[in-house]
């Protein structure tokens, strides 16, 4: 599905998202001159943590949106050890064989319907002892959001998420050459201080394509200002 995304209103929110790259970057174990990759990073935010981390390093932001293209560029408008590249994670990346020491993702690889190809493009991309660390959405997420939107009408409305499970995953990694560390699923229930946020969140992040009124049915009915996430957690390295 082809969705319009809003930098500036993607960053103005009260992201669970921070927490999410947070953990994928703090869980590195950076020397401080890497090459990393940030696969489908946005307005980068995640980047610029990360070189906070790389003092002699750089990052490669891959993302298919010109909007977040747009907003990295400025983000970064002064930060010569980060530059973007549009790609479509899902095709050959536009980046040299076994140029990255590590590859990141935050929120993104469930956009993508087939991780088995993503995967590969890890492998790819990562050099020997190379280690990957990814967060998206996993196996069981927004269950109950979903069941809500199904309850008013409003499913096909919805692009077609894949949020892979543990074992799938696990395998794939393996196909790839890639040795799993840790593959895990973590509930996240996010919650909203009131309905202004709460609408906006689901109107800017979750629900884009649903009409005003089927969000106010969805957000009724939940109830408690609540996206229940579960997130997936990947931990893999290239051998050496
Ligand atoms: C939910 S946003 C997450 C952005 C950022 N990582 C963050 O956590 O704020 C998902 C990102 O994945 C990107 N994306 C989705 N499908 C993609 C694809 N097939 N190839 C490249 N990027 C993609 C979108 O453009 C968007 O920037």
């Amino acid at each position: 599905m082809n969705v319009h995304w809003q930098p500036a209103k993607y960053d103005s929110l009260p992201l669970p998202h921070e927490g999410w790259g947070a953990r994928v970057v703090a869980g590195f174990d950076f020397r401080g001159d890497e090459t990393v990759i940030d696969a489908g990073c946005g307005t980068g935010r995640d980047a610029e943590y990360a070189l906070w981390n790389l003092p002699r390093g750089r990052i490669i932001g891959l993302d298919a949106s010109p909007s977040m293209q747009a907003a990295f560029t400025s983000r970064f408008a002064h930060e010569e050890r980060a530059k973007i590249l549009a790609a479509d994670l899902s095709e050959p990346w536009p980046v040299d064989a076994a140029c990255a020491d590590a590859v990141m993702s935050v929120a993104a690889f469930h956009w993508l319907p087939s991780h088995d190809r993503v995967w590969h493009n890890v492998a790819a991309a990562l050099k020997p002892g190379g280690v990957v660390r990814v967060d998206a959405g996993g196996e069981g997420n927004l269950v109950r959001l979903l069941e809500v939107v199904d309850a008013v009408g409003a499913s096909s409305s919805l692009p077609e998420w894949n949020y892979a499970g543990v074992e799938d995953t696990l395998g794939q990694l393996r196909a790839a050459g890639l040795v799993p560390v840790s593959v895990e699923l973590r509930e996240e229930p996010a919650y909203f201080d009131n309905d202004e946020v709460y609408a906006d969140y689901l109107r800017s992040v979750v629900l884009h394509k649903l009409s005003e009124i089927e969000r106010m049915q969805v957000a009724g009915l939940m109830g408690d200002r609540c996206v229940d996430y579960v997130r997936l957690e990947v931990t893999a390295v290239k051998p050496g």
